[in-house]
Formats: C-alpha cells, structure tokens, sequence
C-alpha cells in the first residue's frame, strides 16, 4: 500500500484538529553516543499541544467527533488516578462543551490529591468519582465498564445524553463502537515515516510505551502496510505479554474492517515486551528515576514516570542485550504525561538521593 491510500481510508473518519503537527523528531545525539549502540531519533508526541501534550490527543481527533454526531452532553470515562487519558480526554471534552465525568479507580502509592493531573481535572471542572481498586490490580475492563455504566444512568435518568468509552480510547466498547484512538495512530505512523524517509532513512523500530493497546495498534497497521521491515515494539507498562498481544491483535482486527484495508500482519508481528513493569503500573523504581535524569540532564528532554521512563529505560536495557543491531536507527516514541511527574517527586527525589524538601 501506498501513504495516500492510508490517508484516504482514514479521512474517511472525521477529525478535529487538536495537534500540532507533524509533531517534532530529532537525533538524541548524547544518548546514542553513550550508548555506543543503534541510532536513537525521539518522536514528540509530548508536544501535540493539548494541555501538556500526550499521544491521547491523536486519538480524540477522532473520537470527540463521534461524540459530536451524537449530540454527547455528558461524557464518562475511567482510568487509575493520574491518568492522562482521563485529563486529556477531560480538556478536548470541556474545549467541545461536552461535560467531562472520571471515574479514577485509587493507586495503592498514590493519594487522591489534587496534583499533577487531578489538579488539571479539577481546573478544568471535570466531575472526579474515585473508586477502591480491585485485589492487586486497578480494576479489570469488564468491571470498570459496567462502573462507568452506571454513573452513565444517572445521567440519562435526567435527560442527558451520555458518551461512554473504555480507559485509553482503544477497545471498541460503550458508546464508541470503532476503535477510533487506533486511528490516530495509523496516521501517526504515516507521519513518522514521512519525516524519516525525508531525513534519509527508514527505521528499523519504533518504540514506545503500551497501556490500552492502541498506540501499538495503529502504527502496527502502519508499519505492516507502508513499512513491513519497521518493527513496532511496545513496552507494557500493566499487562503481561500474552493477554496484551490479544488485546492489540482485536483492536488492529477492527481498525482493519473500519479501514477497509488489510496489511496481513500475524501475532508474532506484535512484539511485547512486559519485563519492565517491575513492581506494577506507575510503580516508580530506581530505573526509571535514573533514566529521567539521564534524559533530562543529556537532552533536555523530561520523561514521565509512569510510561514513556518504563520504555526507556526498556530501550536501555534491550540495547545492553543486543536486541538491536549497533547499525540500526530507531525512533522512541515520547508519548507524553510529565504531569504525573509531581505527585510521584517524593520517590523520585528519594531515589536520587534528596530529600523531599529542600530546606538544609
Ligand atoms: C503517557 C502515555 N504513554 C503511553 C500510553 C500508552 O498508550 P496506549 O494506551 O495507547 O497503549 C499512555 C496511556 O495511558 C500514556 O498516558
């Protein structure tokens, strides 16, 4: 396929312009160099625009005109507490006067304050509803769907007319029927290639950080139509390997059918790597501490703590293993949520070796 047969199957669907783009991507010249391995180029997703930026933002290009075609009032979605998606989706919501109402299911290491991005929920006027996590995990989809359903009654029992939608706008489930955020990243993936081929080269990976499965779905389909030798390698941040790879393959299936296009892209195709959760979702430990100095005090470039560090910090350790060949040139997603830096500095100070407050 060629990118302006993508592009026409995607300008099939509506978008709003919420992005800046193409989004930024350079040469990280200190950390290549250091690393004495493969080429590193960053991808800016960080910079899209909305509120602190965020690879969420390509996604609700599409998804708030479906919202729109439906006359949304009220819209319902959940997420753990600190959520991007839930922030971001929150922004483009209130911009498009739909009201915004999150469901945040609580962190064990995280209090319910109003830091970072529940600060932003709360300056935006979004409606916070925080829940107990379930045994061990945050919640599972099934159960936070019917949640969110039921907050959706309340609403529809006054004569609102509700939109709900799955944590990360991936699974096609609620209101959105389309995985619509997948799209984004279809898009996305035509954009990046473009910049590369442009700069010379074609890379041999692309990595980032997965969560709900959409980002690597989108630029999994990308990659299998316009760049087959490009592998897409996601760094899980909750799910284990196996039942992510599921996860990714049903939301790519049904971005097919909704495109009209088939790459042929099989399950090995997804490559998932979930060794780096560690101690659990947005669990921040010594690696990601010291990845986010490295590439602050190297590059000038903040990673969050919770994903974009996770997937670094992967990308150096899969370096060390020779995963990748010293020739290869690979683009690293930054796919935002430096909000979420702030309400985790206590551990991140700790691990640097300070102390919360800066008094001597
Ligand atoms: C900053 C950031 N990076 C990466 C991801 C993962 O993207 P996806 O949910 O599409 O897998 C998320 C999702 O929450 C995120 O907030």
């Amino acid at each position: 396929m060629n990118p302006e047969a993508i592009r026409t199957a995607v300008d099939k669907f509506p978008r709003v312009e919420l992005i800046h783009r193409p989004t930024p991507m350079r040469k990280l010249e200190a950390v290549s160099a250091e690393l004495g391995g493969p080429e590193i180029w960053v991808k800016r997703e960080d910079l899209t625009g909305l509120a602190f930026g965020g690879n969420k933002t390509r996604k609700l290009e599409f998804i708030i005109p479906d919202m729109l075609a439906r006359k949304a009032e009220v819209m319902v979605t959940w997420a753990a507490l600190q959520s991007n998606w839930a922030m971001l989706t929150a922004a483009a919501c209130t911009r498009y006067g739909i009201h915004p109402v999150l469901v945040l299911f609580k962190r064990y290491d995280l209090p319910p304050e109003y830091d970072g991005n529940m600060l932003l929920d709360f300056i935006l006027g979004a409606e916070i509803r925080t829940r107990e996590p379930v045994a061990g995990k945050i919640t599972s989809r099934e159960a936070a769907g019917a949640v969110i359903e039921e907050v959706a009654d309340e609403f529809r029992a006054t004569g609102k007319r509700v939109y709900t939608i799955s944590v990360g706008g991936s699974m096609p489930m609620g209101s959105m029927t389309v995985p619509l955020g997948a799209i984004g990243y279809v898009d996305a993936f035509v954009e990046l290639l473009g910049q590369t081929r442009e700069l010379g080269f074609t890379p041999d990976a692309v990595l980032h950080s997965s969560g709900s499965g959409s980002t690597q779905a989108g630029l999994l389909l990308g990659a299998k139509a316009l760049s087959p030798s490009t592998r897409i390698v996601g760094i899980s941040v909750s799910d284990e390997k196996a039942p992510f790879a599921r996860d990714v393959e049903t939301i790519a299936a049904a971005v097919e059918a909704a495109l009209g296009i088939k790459t042929g892209y099989a399950l090995e195709d997804i490559i998932v790597f979930d060794e780096f959760i560690k101690e659990g979702y947005g669990i921040v430990n010594r690696d990601v501490a010291e990845v986010i100095r490295r590439m602050f005090r190297r590059e000038g470039i903040v990673l969050d703590p919770v994903y974009t560090s996770k997937a670094f910090a992967g990308l150096v350790d899969l370096i060390g293993r020779g995963y990748f060949r010293k020739t290869d040139r690979i683009v690293f997603l930054h796919t935002g949520g430096t909000p979420a830096l702030f309400p985790n500095k206590g551990k991140i100070v700790e691990l640097l070796g300070g102390r919360v407050s800066a008094s001597s």
